[in-house]
């Protein structure tokens, strides 16, 4: 019997290479950057492996060909696929939730005490050469231990960072749309509403899922019931962000610092945060471990082989 084709985005570990090329008729590539001719690719397939960056939205779901049943995405983020227009066209779609919590997070940990330390400012100076030693007011930061955290989206992620601040006697504040059961709170304080929630943010961590429902949830507004002096950062996605709210906010030092591993319309990243001291950047890391991605890899063809035989996975999208 022919196996099924599956038609991959981009490039992934060698090790997923090779699994999706033993259970596949797998069209693969060499590149990093999403194919330009995907629906002339999928031709001919029965399922499609894609990335956050690909845009999967209605006008390329209308296009696929019949044939297609499954988008997988190597991602637990799927904003970028049209799901209405997915089930529209009967396609199923499943991501890779649970295995990377904790890449993700221990990445907003990065984040968070870059941003507060003033990593990326000391690493460009060391960098410049020209460093003239220890003083005692030199690159002065802001401390994270005992300080309080507010999470916004108290996912897998977010719990997972709560978990990793704890470890820094950080008290933890979180706005979600409902409040969890005690054995995932885990003493986290719970804010039904974000006249309570911002005020306590002296680090605001960003960690709600993408599209129209946060869409620059991180508003003028918002921004200015935060604490003077609060740390932004955000390992979610850029959408939650408006860049212009938040970087009037760095100028003007409202707020302290930020640090932001996801950009609106990636990858670019609005040039006036290339002219800021006081923000770390980070190209998308946040589940870039070799483990993880691995495990992601797992996963996503795990997904799509199950509901090409016609079951149901536990990390069914839709
Ligand atoms: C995701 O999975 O959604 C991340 O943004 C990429 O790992």
């Amino acid at each position: 019997m022919p196996k099924p084709v599956l038609l991959v985005t981009r490039r992934l570990p060698v090790e997923i290479e090779a699994l999706a090329a033993q259970d596949y008729d797998a069209r693969l590539t060499a590149s990093d950057t999403a194919i330009a001719d995907l629906l002339a690719r999928a031709e001919g397939a029965d399922a499609i492996l894609c990335c956050p960056g690909d845009r999967m939205d209605t006008a390329t779901i209308t296009a696929l060909p019949d044939r297609v049943k499954v988008i997988g995405t190597f991602s637990v983020g799927h904003d970028h696929i049209d799901i209405a227009a997915a089930r529209a066209r009967g396609i199923k779609v499943c991501n890779t939730p649970d295995v990377l919590s904790v890449a993700t997070a221990e990445c907003a940990m990065l984040l968070i005490l870059s941003a507060a330390r003033r990593a990326g400012e000391g690493e460009r100076l060391v960098r410049s050469g020209e460093w003239a030693g220890w003083a005692p007011t030199q690159l002065l930061g802001t401390q994270v231990s005992g300080r309080r955290l507010g999470i916004f989206g108290m996912g897998r992620i977010g719990r997972e960072i709560a978990r990793m601040a704890r470890g820094f006697d950080m008290e933890i504040h979180y706005r979600d749309m409902a409040r969890l059961p005690p054995d995932l709170e885990c003493g986290a304080m719970f804010h039904d509403s974000d006249d309570s929630f911002l005020p306590m943010c002296e680090f605001l961590s960003l960690n709600a899922p993408g599209g129209d429902g946060t869409r620059h949830w991180l508003d003028h507004a918002r921004i200015a019931r935060l604490p003077g002096g609060a740390v932004v950062v955000n390992a979610a996605r850029g959408t939650l962000v408006d860049d212009a709210a938040l970087i009037a906010a760095l100028r003007s030092g409202h707020i302290a610092a930020a640090g932001l591993d996801v950009y609106d319309s990636e990858p670019n990243v609005h040039s006036d945060y290339l002219t800021l001291q006081n923000v770390v950047l980070l190209p998308h890391l946040g589940s870039a471990t070799t483990e993880t991605r691995d495990a992601m890899g797992r996963v996503v063809l795990d997904g799509i082989a199950a509901i090409l035989a016609g079951r149901s996975p536990a990390n069914l999208v839709s």
